[in-house]
Formats: C-alpha cells, sequence, structure tokens
C-alpha cells in the first residue's frame, strides 16, 4: 500500500467505455486515463469502486463501508487501481499535473480526450510507413485526390506565373523540399520568414480592450501562437534555441543545450538533422480559451497554425529556402527543451528552413492528371 493513509480519490480524467463482448465478465469495461495515457480493461466489480471514490476515501473508511468484502480483496483490487494510475491521492489530484488540468482546462472532455490522446504519439519508421502504404496501394484503391467538373463549368482566367505577377510565381514555386544544402541562414531571411508568419502590425480596440492584429488571421484576434528557434547554422545568429517575440520582432536566447541531434524530437525523420534552422510554433491555448470555452476553439487553433505556417513557407521560397512543415513532433520533448511548463503551452507544428539542392526528378511542376475524379 504505497498510498499509507492517504486519502484515495478517481483520477478526474478517466473514461469507461463497454468492452467488446468476449463471453466473459473479466473484461467487461475499458477505463482510459486520457492525461496519462494509460489503459485498462476491468470486470464489473470494479465500477464499484469508480463509484465509491468519486469522493476522497482513505483505505481505512473503504474497509469500514464494505465489512462483508474480504481483506485480501480489498487490499488487491484497491491497490491495482493505485498502479495503473486510476485511483489516485488527494496529493496528486491536487498536484502539477491533475490539479494543473482542472484549474487550466477549460474545454470540455472530448477536446481534452483528442489533444492528449494525440499528444506524443508513436510514429511509424519511415520504412515501415512505405510498407504500409506499398501493402495499401496493392489492396486498397485510394480515394480520388482532387475533382474535376464535367460538363459545362466555366473557366477562370490562367493564374499568371510570371515574374510580373511575384505572389503568384512565389505561390506556384512553394514545395517541400527536404533537402539541404547547408546553408547558414541570415538573420534577414529568417527574421523575414517568422515576421511573414507572427508578424504584428496592429491593434484593434475590443470590448476586452486592445488586442493585437497580425500578417496573418487569427480567431477573436487572440493571437495564441508564439515561436521557438532552433537555429544551427546561420550567418549572424549563434547556434542556440531562440524565443521569436513578433511583439519585438526579436529572438531572445533560451537558457538550453542544443543537441547535437534534433530528428529525435520529430518522430526520427532524419532529414531534419541536416537543416539549418528549424522553427517551432507553439500554441498558447490559454489565449484563445480565454474568450472561448466551447471546443470549437481547438479547432480555430489548429487552423490557425496553417495560416501562420503557410506565410512562412511562401517567405522562405520567396527567399530561395525551402520550408518543410512537420506535425510529427514529440510534444514533451519539445516542452521540456524550451523550458515550457504549461499544459496549456503546447508545440503544434514545425518548420526547417534552409536552401534545397533542386528538385529531384520525381516532382513534375503542372496540373496533376492522376487520382482525379470527374465530378457528374
Ligand atoms: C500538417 C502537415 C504536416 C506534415 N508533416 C510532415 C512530416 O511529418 N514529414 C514530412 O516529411 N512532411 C510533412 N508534411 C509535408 C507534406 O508531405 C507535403 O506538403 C506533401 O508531400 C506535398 O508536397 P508539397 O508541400 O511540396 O506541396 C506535412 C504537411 C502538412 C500540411
Amino acid at each position: 500500500m504505497s498510498y499509507g493513509n492517504q486519502k484515495l480519490i478517481v483520477s478526474p480524467t478517466l473514461v469507461i467505455v463497454p468492452a467488446p463482448a468476449s463471453g466473459t465478465t473479466r473484461n467487461a469495461f475499458a477505463v482510459f486515463d486520457y492525461l496519462k495515457k494509460a489503459f485498462a480493461y476491468y470486470p464489473c466489480e470494479t465500477l464499484h469502486w469508480m463509484t465509491y471514490f468519486r469522493e476522497l476515501h482513505s483505505f481505512r473508511e473503504a474497509r469500514r463501508a464494505h465489512p462483508h468484502c474480504p481483506y485480501e480483496t480489498l487490499c488487491a483490487e484497491i491497490d491495482d487501481l493505485v498502479e495503473a494510475g486510476f485511483l489516485i491521492t488527494e496529493e496528486e489530484y491536487n498536484g502539477p499535473l491533475y490539479g494543473a488540468y482542472r484549474q487550466n482546462w477549460k474545454w470540455d472532455l472530448t477536446t481534452a480526450l483528442f489533444h492528449f490522446t494525440v499528444t506524443d504519439n508513436d510514429f511509424h519508421s519511415e520504412q515501415d510507413a512505405s510498407e504500409i502504404v506499398a501493402e495499401k496501394v496493392a489492396h486498397m484503391p485510394q480515394p480520388p485526390l482532387a475533382w474535376a467538373n464535367a460538363g459545362p463549368a466555366v473557366m477562370l482566367p490562367p493564374i499568371p506565373d510570371s515574374v510580373n505577377e511575384p505572389l503568384y510565381s512565389t505561390i506556384i514555386s512553394r514545395r517541400t523540399n527536404r533537402t539541404s544544402t547547408a546553408h547558414p541562414v541570415t538573420s534577414q531571411q529568417l527574421g523575414k520568414c517568422l515576421f511573414a508568419g507572427l508578424g504584428i502590425t496592429g491593434e484593434v480596440e475590443t470590448p476586452s480592450g486592445w488586442l493585437p492584429l497580425g500578417v496573418t488571421p487569427s480567431g477573436g484576434a487572440r493571437n495564441p501562437f508564439e515561436a521557438y528557434v532552433i537555429v544551427r547554422r546561420s550567418a549572424e545568429i549563434s547556434p542556440g534555441i531562440y524565443h521569436y517575440s513578433a511583439f519585438e520582432h526579436s529572438l531572445g536566447r533560451i537558457d538550453a543545450e542544443l543537441p547535437d541531434r534534433l530528428s529525435h524530437f520529430f518522430a526520427n525523420q532524419e532529414w531534419v538533422d541536416d537543416m539549418s534552422v528549424i522553427v517551432v510554433l507553439t500554441a498558447i491555448f490559454e489565449r484563445t480559451m480565454w474568450k472561448y470555452e466551447d471546443p470549437n476553439a481547438y479547432r480555430v487553433i489548429l487552423i490557425e497554425a496553417g495560416h501562420i505556417a503557410q506565410n512562412i513557407m511562401l517567405a522562405a521560397t520567396d527567399q530561395g529556402l525551402s520550408a518543410c512543415p512537420t506535425a510529427a513532433l514529440s510534444h514533451t520533448g519539445l516542452r521540456e527543451l524550451f523550458g515550457l511548463e504549461e499544459m496549456t503551452h503546447v508545440p503544434l507544428y514545425a518548420l526547417t528552413l534552409d536552401k534545397p539542392l533542386p528538385y529531384p526528378d520525381r516532382i513534375r511542376a503542372g496540373k496533376a492528371t492522376h487520382q482525379v475524379k470527374v465530378e457528374t
């Protein structure tokens, strides 16, 4: 009994669902703690403890309240739930994980369930991923990846791609090119990319005060993103880890050691190790949560990451660089690297920056002709 005389309570982040019928009542339901990502099956009887410990009780109180339950059974069942992390002590309930969650997480259960469940996922190795796709291609037709109009359609004027229309020429040239020429990214290049994504260009007066306006739209002008910048090669900036303040348009150095290899923060994608700079977009959830407590706000934040990233990619392209996006992150690893302690400060999306080699041969420009479905 590691908990001694401490009072116990059921974890506030449990979901309980019926298990698939298997002809036995041993595994009647499944319990999942989404904050710890702990999962187990239990028989029906265990539901009783989940109900009893919705309020704080010590083991002694539990024993007194269950005079017909043999002592050994009581010990074994409660110990098992404590060990699995589904019953926690009062101290843990009020501690840094559950206490912070109860105090700071304003969105509902479904959002929390999704968010914490997809935090720190396991990713396939590149080889496993290619084998899985090869297997799928062989056995499962994929859905059409673009739709064409059939019959009478209003043809729109062609998009100009000449240098006289630099916006469109940049949009058309953007490509995820994961090769590197070990280019020392200049502070001018980096500054333009960061400004294009996160720059603050004004403010607006609202009932909740003056709010920042930026180069990309933000739901409710809540400006939920900050950027952390890992510099490996730069003409003027020393290698290290920095916070980009859009407010000042400055890089503040963080007191953290620059790891030799960074790919383990990015699902072991080896191409990341070659890149000169990595920009990690980090959401500060409470900025948006403060105003919007409905779970759609979570979706808004994810959408905003896309706006910011696209502008960074276009600014990179415009300067002869490639910005490669990746959402395959080790969230906790990056939070530790950047010294982010709040669970609502979440690295969500990253872009590498470097001058790439020319495109590989298998990329061709122009319209897609494969995987197109003609709408009728
Ligand atoms: C949200 C998002 C996440 C991505 N994550 C990865 C990734 O983890 N690794 C990777 O190599 N590419 C990643 N990509 C890049 C895509 O593979 C790439 O955009 C796609 O192949 C199309 O190529 P293009 O960007 O040149 O148009 C991601 C793209 C997006 C939009």
